[in-house]
């Protein structure tokens, strides 16, 4: 049986949440709202970033941080030119610098569960409190609407794992995105007759690692990451002072 792998619209779109198939209601509370409640000011030497809903005019703004802030990682060809439509009801907001977008987080909502479809900051933006800032905005709006778990999925990069580790986010699962390249073996992908796969993206379960890596040279773990929204909320206040103490 084909294996099931869930995921954000990064790691290429499979759901196995069945509650995610029924959307409700769009998002109404970001509309005509200028900022939302951020966590407090976090030090002297924070970049003035405001918080704020996406609107139209930063599609292209928005195309570039994403470009940027994913280029130093694993999914560096991972490119969108146009930005990629939100199923609503949705969270979709952005962190600027005057017209310029920094940081960006958007989120979809399926009953009482939800993803992070994006999350990204400029590389010379980060360590500066923006994506955590941009998460602790959109947690009022995912508990008032009673979303019960925030989950994200994500390859090895290190800021990306200690980023939701240090947001309060548990790994729950992993498995493999596997890239076969032009010049590796292509004797186990099927193909329609008089056709050959040349580049390949594909899912493997966990248990293939050794296997898959012996194989291809491009391969990585995708950990999906959840966050209990019924738990205790992560508090801002909590995160200032543990940055404030090193
Ligand atoms: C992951 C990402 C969004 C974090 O954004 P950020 O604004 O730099 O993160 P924050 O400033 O809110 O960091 C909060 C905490 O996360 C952890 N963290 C973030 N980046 C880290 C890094 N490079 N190394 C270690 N810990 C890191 C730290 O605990 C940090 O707190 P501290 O700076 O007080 O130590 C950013 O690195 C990014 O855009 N990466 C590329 C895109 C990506 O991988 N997105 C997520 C996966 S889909």
């Amino acid at each position: 049986m084909e294996p099931q792998f869930g995921c954000c619209q990064l790691c290429q779109y499979m759901r196995i949440d069945p509650r995610r198939s029924e959307l409700t209601q769009p998002v109404t509370f970001l509309a005509g709202a200028s900022a939302l409640a951020c966590p407090p000011t976090i030090g002297p030497s924070m970049p003035s970033v405001q918080i704020r809903p996406y609107n139209d005019a930063d599609a292209q703004s928005w195309l570039r941080c994403r470009l940027l802030s994913f280029f130093p990682t694993q999914y560096y060809d991972d490119v969108v030119i146009e930005r990629p439509n939100l199923d609503e009801p949705s969270i979709r907001l952005v962190g600027v610098i005057g017209a310029d977008v920094v940081g960006i987080l958007d989120v979809s909502i399926s009953d009482d569960a939800a993803t992070i479809e994006t999350v990204a900051v400029l590389p010379e933006h980060a360590r500066t409190g923006t994506a955590t800032r941009l998460l602790h905005a959109a947690l009022p709006e995912l508990r008032r609407r009673k979303v019960r778990t925030l989950d994200a999925w994500t390859r090895e990069d290190p800021a990306a794992n200690a980023w939701y580790q240090a947001n309060g986010f548990d790994e729950r699962f992993d498995y493999l995105h596997v890239y076969k390249e032009p010049d590796e073996d292509n004797t186990a992908f099927a193909a329609p007759e008089g056709v050959r796969p040349v580049r390949v993206f594909a899912h493997a379960p966990i248990e293939l690692e050794a296997h898959m890596r012996a194989r291809f040279r491009r391969v990585y773990v995708c950990r999906q990451y959840i966050l209990d929204l019924k738990g205790a909320a992560p508090s801002t206040a909590d995160y200032a002072q543990r940055r404030r103490n090193g």
